[in-house]
């Protein structure tokens, strides 16, 4: 039988909980969110915070505040506005799930924010890890957030035999560590001891890399004195990255750029001896605009441009449309989407200025994101005032090169 808990002995648990509490009084790191009783600002900073580092946030969150101050400003604007400001942060659900939730509290709960985790857990895109670090930081509720630096933190404090805990599957281990977290959650100041061991695991406590004799709860610690703090939590396997190629078109009209609506399908066309891995780059980037792209393929190949097949997917003007020779490779960068390596190569085509364009394809407000409802195919977007585009396309059109994939 595992015992998780013996660190928390009547004698062992106040000292640990001091330990930990004034170590994070002295190093907490200044973030614009903290030391705010602001609810709102809470919220937002603790989804942005998802899948996201905290250095990463910061200047997010800045611009989001400064856009949107209240949750009522939040409420009123337009979707495209926020996932406009959300670009570059990735996983837009989070982005449309707040501006959601923003629309309950401003029009079904007359602006009143949730006074519980239960409440804010009812609310679209919070779930138990971000109900409870709302809830525990801005309204001092005792209740845990456990995210996976925690996690790891309460694991090596409180396993003492790490070969059983590894014996169990992943399902209970994390059953098991999520108890405890709620129990050792202290009355007085939940919030800050939910957040130092987020900070503990950020800082000290690493994945790979433990730097124990600098950590404030080390003799409270199994793995510490038992010297297996590396195998808990136990190495991932990582999973094999799997090389793509993908074809981008960047076509150029005056100052605007050609994108297609978001959910757009790549451009069909026969891709010869491929296999195509994804049918459809929509369900991967969902409300955000793109570049027209070539399925995903398998195996390095230069995408077969043929201009025809481009022409009439996107069904522009032939006289517009010049021959094959006047596209050119403008670039290529790299893109990882979860196990996928994507070599993309951008090819530019810059159509004649001096051209009139039919209106269908430039019409838009001008000077703002918005598209008007009734837009639902390609346009030529103005360069300044584009609607929300994917990480993917946004690299297309500024050609970063991304050496982390
Ligand atoms: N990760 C998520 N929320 C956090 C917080 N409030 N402090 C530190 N790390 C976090």
């Amino acid at each position: 039988m595992i015992d998780p808990q013996p660190t928390c002995s009547a004698i062992g648990r106040p000292v640990l909980t001091a330990n930990l509490l004034s170590w994070y009084a002295d190093i907490k790191r200044d973030l614009p969110w903290r030391d705010s009783c602001d609810l709102y600002g809470i919220w937002v900073s603790e989804i942005m915070l998802q899948q996201t580092t905290v250095q990463t946030v910061v200047p997010f969150w800045q611009r989001f505040m400064e856009r949107f101050p209240t949750v009522q400003a939040l409420a009123a604007a337009a979707e495209t506005d926020v996932l406009a400001l959300w670009s570059g942060l990735g996983y837009y659900s989070r982005a449309r799930n707040l501006h959601a939730a923003a629309r309950v509290v401003v029009h079904q709960w007359e602006g009143e924010m949730p006074s519980s985790r239960e409440q804010w857990q009812s609310l679209p895109g919070i779930g138990p890890y971000a109900s409870g670090a709302i809830a525990s930081i801005g309204l001092l509720e005792r209740v845990p957030a456990v995210d996976a630096n925690a996690r790891r933190v309460l694991a090596r404090l409180a396993v003492a035999q790490p070969a059983e805990f590894a014996g169990l599957n992943p399902a209970q281990q994390q059953k098991m560590i999520d108890d405890l977290g709620a129990d050792w959650v202290p009355a007085d100041s939940p919030g800050d001891w939910n957040q130092a061991l987020m900070e503990l695991g950020a800082l000290l406590c690493g994945a790979r890399r433990a730097h124990c004799p600098e950590c404030p709860v080390r003799n409270h610690c199994h793995a510490w004195q038992g010297q297996w703090v590396e195998q808990v939590p136990p190495p991932k396997t990582p999973t094999a990255a799997v090389p793509v190629w993908v074809g981008q078109l960047l076509v150029t009209w005056r100052d605007r750029i050609l994108l297609v609506p978001p959910a757009s399908p790549p451009v069909p066309g026969s891709f010869p001896g491929r296999k195509t891995l994804r049918a459809d780059f929509g369900k991967l980037h969902p409300g955000l605009w793109g570049l027209p792209m070539t399925p995903w393929l398998a195996g390095h190949q230069t995408p077969p441009w043929q201009s025809e097949a481009w022409r009439s997917w996107l069904d522009l003007p032939e006289k517009l449309w010049p021959s094959s020779a006047a596209f050119r490779v403008a670039g290529h960068f790299r893109h990882g989407i979860t196990k996928y390596r994507m070599r993309v190569e951008v090819l530019q085509l810059d159509l004649d200025p001096r051209q009139e364009m039919p209106a269908r394809w430039v019409e838009s407000e001008t000077g703002s994101n918005r598209i008007p409802k009734a837009k639902q195919g390609l346009f030529f977007a103005p360069r300044s005032a584009r609607p929300p585009v994917s990480k993917l396309t946004d690299k297309g059109l500024h050609f970063q090169e991304d050496t982390g994939v």
